[in-house]
């Protein structure tokens, strides 16, 4: 058994303006009926694991509750933060709260903001991870990479594991262009699919040695929560002194006691828009359309309609996103660059 930590509280700036502060990205249906965070909690359903423990901020409680409550997961335990402060802190609270009263379970910790497309061998590759995990090590899942993406950790393979898996040699997160190709093209190195499992102590314990403050202002959020109904709230002022930090920054680049499981079974992060493109299915012009979309001789598109007709004529590999308030029209390969447009926005005020 395990428990699943579904992390939820990011901002998924790069999808405006469809994904926004209020409501970002993992709680849209991106890629189908169903919202990417409801797509986590139901791709659990195989693995006969405990009720998943959710961690988003404050402003998306009953966003992420009712979420839940529609695929009837009301037993979901959602603890709230006041501020973001990254994954290093946020996992480190989840890990805190699972072990309040000296269980030391292993958590599976999941991001919210993934489309996978066989669920039966991302099953497959966690029950592989559960020993490992028991045994002290802090596993992570890795990708095949198919291109030098930045936004990415890349993982060297190290020594194989006589029970699958494989050491890992070095953990980079995020590397510029040039390493990125050289990383991809190599042949030896994964991509960290952002997925983690470890004993909530053994995190505790890396993240101690590793990055002490953000241990001591987590320990002193969670020291007098108990929860209120299916909400878990912590100390705010405490939480408040946190330092920022990812897991990937903060722990997997200087641990040297991760494992990395292959996992192969058509992933993305959805990103970007081109991300999203990428994976969902697309008429015989390669478009793709969700809404009231009329298209004429127009190729290799991503077209979505949120309230009104949007028509396109003549064009290719274009992203247009029509939401009630703004428009965004933007080329498929500069589809990065939409972050900068909300530092624009946010700039202006
Ligand atoms: N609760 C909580 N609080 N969740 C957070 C916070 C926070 O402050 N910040 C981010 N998250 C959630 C996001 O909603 C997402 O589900 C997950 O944590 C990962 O955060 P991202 O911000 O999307 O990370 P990333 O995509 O840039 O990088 C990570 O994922 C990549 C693969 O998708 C890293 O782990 C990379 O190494 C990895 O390759
Ligand atoms: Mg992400």
């Amino acid at each position: 058994m395990f428990l699943p930590v579904i992390m939820a509280g990011g901002s998924g700036s790069r999808l405006w303006p469809l994904s926004r502060q209020l409501y970002p990205k993992q709680f849209h249906a991106l890629t189908g009926e169903r919202t990417l965070l409801q797509d986590t909690a139901i791709r659990l359903d195989g693995l006969g694991a405990e009720s998943p423990l959710l961690i988003c901020n404050e402003e998306h409680r009953f966003l992420a509750a009712e979420q839940m409550r529609l695929i009837g997961r009301e037993d979901v335990s959602i603890l709230l933060e006041p501020v973001g402060r990254n994954t290093a802190p946020a996992i480190a609270l989840a890990a805190l709260f699972a072990t309040r009263h000296g269980d030391d379970p292993v958590l599976l910790v999941l991001a919210a903001d993934h489309f996978i497309l066989d669920v039966d061998r991302f099953c497959e590759s966690v029950k592989k991870a559960v020993p490992l995990a028991e045994q002290g090590k802090l596993v992570t899942f890795g990708i095949v990479p198919d291109r030098a993406e930045t936004g990415y950790g890349y993982i060297l393979r190290g020594e194989e594991l006589p029970d699958g898996g494989f050491v890992v040699g070095r953990f980079e997160e995020k590397p510029d262009r040039q390493t990125a190709e050289k990383y991809a093209k190599s042949g030896k190195y994964y991509w960290n699919s952002g997925m983690f499992m470890f004993r909530a102590s053994r995190y505790l314990e890396e993240l101690k040695r590793h990055r002490p403050e953000i241990v001591d202002a987590c320990s002193r959020s969670i020291a007098v929560t108990e929860p209120d109904m299916q909400f878990v709230r912590v100390d705010a002022d405490a939480f408040k002194t946190c330092p920022a930090d990812s897991i990937d920054y903060a722990v997997m680049e200087k641990t040297d006691d991760a494992v990395v499981i292959p996992l192969d079974a058509r992933w993305s992060d959805i990103g970007s828009w081109s991300a999203l493109w990428d994976v969902q299915e697309r008429d015989g012009d390669g478009n793709a359309f969700k809404g009231d979309v009329l298209s004429l001789s127009s190729n290799n598109n991503l077209v979505r309609a949120d309230g009104r007709l949007v028509a396109i004529v003549g064009v290719n590999d274009l992203v247009v996103v029509e939401t009630k308030d703004a428009v965004l029209i933007a080329h498929k390969d500069q589809v990065q660059k939409v972050k900068d447009i909300v530092d624009l926005i946010k700039a202006k005020g």
